[in-house]
């Protein structure tokens, strides 16, 4: 294929693939493949993930509770459908996601565990990229779990969180997912990842764009790095490792008692929302005032643990306002 500086360059052909509900992490995948689009050296497929039956948006209260044991124990519903062959072979595979319950959210943990997805993924440079409100790092060591099993090379992730407060989001998401509204009220900012934000995602498409056209795809070194590709905010990490505990265990047995919606479960979950409530009003607040005094004493584990989750991109930005090459 000759481009118009006249080289020659071997066309790369690039897989997207998104599963999103009210757009976030949809705006955020497009804009990461915007500056791939169009380019006579880059062949790129695009592939929306819904499984059947899809989930309601806005979400009725029992039903997104009661959609959380399946999700945190990776036993999604089927995909709708999956217009691949299985033997595709992508250069580069781009995935984007939003984080439901800690874990990714089963449309997507069904792609990562189809026979013809892993096949099409095995061997496969694999970037991931996750719209949420602030918690990503337990989702995406899981979506890290599920990409080393198909085989695949995971090169780079890419976290956009809201802006809010975590006190301000912990109110205005899920009034956003229940409800469908996510305007700012009573002093509280919209809900969301910000517009600016997601438009800025452009940045990482011109750097695998430039990162492509030099095959640098094919080495095992990140793509992204020094371009704020994802930051752990380590005080939310003990919050996430706790939850997720609790998730799986109290999963495993709302699971015991029956399928999604079997009168048994609405019973228990009544009783875990109640705990968790005391939880939230309890040990959380100590877990703060715990974690702000011993802080000054953990510095080194923190930051180990902050690099850690941040691998393979992490949050440097020396690269940011350069041309990203
Ligand atoms: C069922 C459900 C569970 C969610 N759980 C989390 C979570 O654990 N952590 C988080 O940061 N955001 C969570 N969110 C917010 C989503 O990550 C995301 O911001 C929102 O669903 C919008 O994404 P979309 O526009 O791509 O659908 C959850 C949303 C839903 C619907």
């Amino acid at each position: 294929m000759v481009n118009s500086t006249r080289e020659v360059r071997m066309v790369k052909k690039v897989l997207a693939v998104h599963f999103s509900q009210t757009g976030q992490a949809a705006a955020l995948l497009e804009n990461i493949v915007r500056p791939l689009r169009e380019q006579a050296d880059v062949a790129l497929t695009c592939v929306r993930l819904e499984v059947t039956p899809p989930f309601p948006f806005p979400w009725p209260f029992w039903r997104f509770l009661d959609t959380f044991p399946e999700t945190v124990h990776l036993d999604p519903p089927p995909l709708a459908s999956l217009p691949l062959a299985g033997d595709e072979n992508f250069d580069l595979i781009i995935l984007a996601y939003p984080v439901w319950f800690l874990s990714p959210p089963p449309p997507l943990t069904a792609f990562l565990r189809h026979p013809l997805a892993r096949a099409v993924l095995r061997g496969r440079a694999v970037v991931t990229a996750t719209a949420c409100r602030n918690m990503w790092v337990m989702a995406q060591q899981t979506v890290k779990q599920l990409l080393l099993e198909t085989g695949a090379r995971h090169l780079d992730h890419v976290a956009l969180v809201d802006r809010g407060h975590a006190l301000a989001t912990f109110i205005t998401t899920p009034r956003w997912v229940l409800t469908g509204r996510k305007d700012a009220f009573w002093g509280l900012p919209a809900a969301g990842v910000a517009e600016e934000d997601l438009r800025d995602a452009g940045r990482f498409g011109v750097a695998l764009l430039q990162g492509l056209r030099r095959n640098d795809e094919k080495r095992d070194t990140p793509l992204l790095t020094g371009l704020g590709a994802c930051k752990v905010d380590t005080a939310l990490v003990a919050s996430e490792t706790i939850g997720i505990r609790s998730f799986r265990i109290w999963g495993r047995a709302l699971r015991a008692l029956g399928p999604p919606g079997a009168p048994a479960r609405r019973a228990l979950l009544v009783f875990y929302m109640l705990f968790l409530l005391a939880v939230i009003v309890t040990v959380v607040p100590l877990s703060m005032l715990l974690r702000r005094a011993l802080t000054p004493l953990m510095g080194a584990r923190l930051e180990r643990t902050r690099q850690s989750y941040e691998a393979p991109s992490g949050s440097g930005v020396e690269r940011l306002g350069h041309d990203h090459g």
